[in-house]
């Protein structure tokens, strides 16, 4: 199972409901990422998104509680449990994509890290366990640094080892 999130120099990743910032270039590395896979959100993340629609070409589960909350286009699950049993075994092509809130609950079940960093530091509200400092995950891959109006960001893929 994989983790995808965007992090500022503080390991944050949110604020007000949104992102802390448009990087088209990131947007458009997620999309390559995720296209036909599985991607996980809570239900937060899901209404973040223009129209609170799932994200086309990709299997969209969304976790939520509210019993009468089913999205059109997308699977709902009200627990981890219900979660596991719907992905079943294979979960190479499972995506967690957030936010805050599901991503402390998979972070130990991931393998595989895809963490943009962006050289800057926002105001925020939402943050993401910082990752360098963790004996049990390398860096296996990054990319070039990248710059889109001004500012600078890197892709990096953590494993675990
Ligand atoms: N930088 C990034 O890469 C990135 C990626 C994604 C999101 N974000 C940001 O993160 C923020 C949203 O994060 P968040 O922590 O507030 O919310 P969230 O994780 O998106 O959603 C939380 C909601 O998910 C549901 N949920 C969580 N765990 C569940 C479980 N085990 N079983 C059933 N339902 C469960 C609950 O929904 P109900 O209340 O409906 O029960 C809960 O209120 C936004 O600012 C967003 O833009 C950033």
């Amino acid at each position: 199972m994989n983790i995808i999130v965007v992090v500022d120099e503080n390991w944050n990743i949110g604020r007000d409901g949104g992102l802390l910032v448009h990087l088209p270039g990131d947007l458009k590395y997620f999309k390559e990422k995720t296209l036909g896979k599985t991607v996980v959100v809570g239900r937060k993340t899901l209404e973040s998104f223009p129209g609170s629609k799932p994200l086309p070409g990709r299997r969209n589960i969304v976790l939520t509680r509210k019993e009468r909350y089913k999205p059109e286009g997308c699977e709902t699950c009200a627990s981890k449990e219900e979660l596991t049993r719907l992905l079943g075994n294979d979960t190479k092509d499972v995506f967690i994509c957030g936010g805050q809130n599901v991503y402390g609950q998979f972070l130990e079940e991931c393998d595989r890290y895809f963490v943009t960093k962006i050289y800057a530091a926002f105001d925020a509200d939402r943050s993401f366990p910082e990752l360098d400092s963790r004996q049990d995950l390398e860096i296996v891959w990054k990319s070039d640094t990248q710059e889109e109006n001004g500012i600078n960001y890197q892709f990096f893929e953590y494993k675990r080892k």
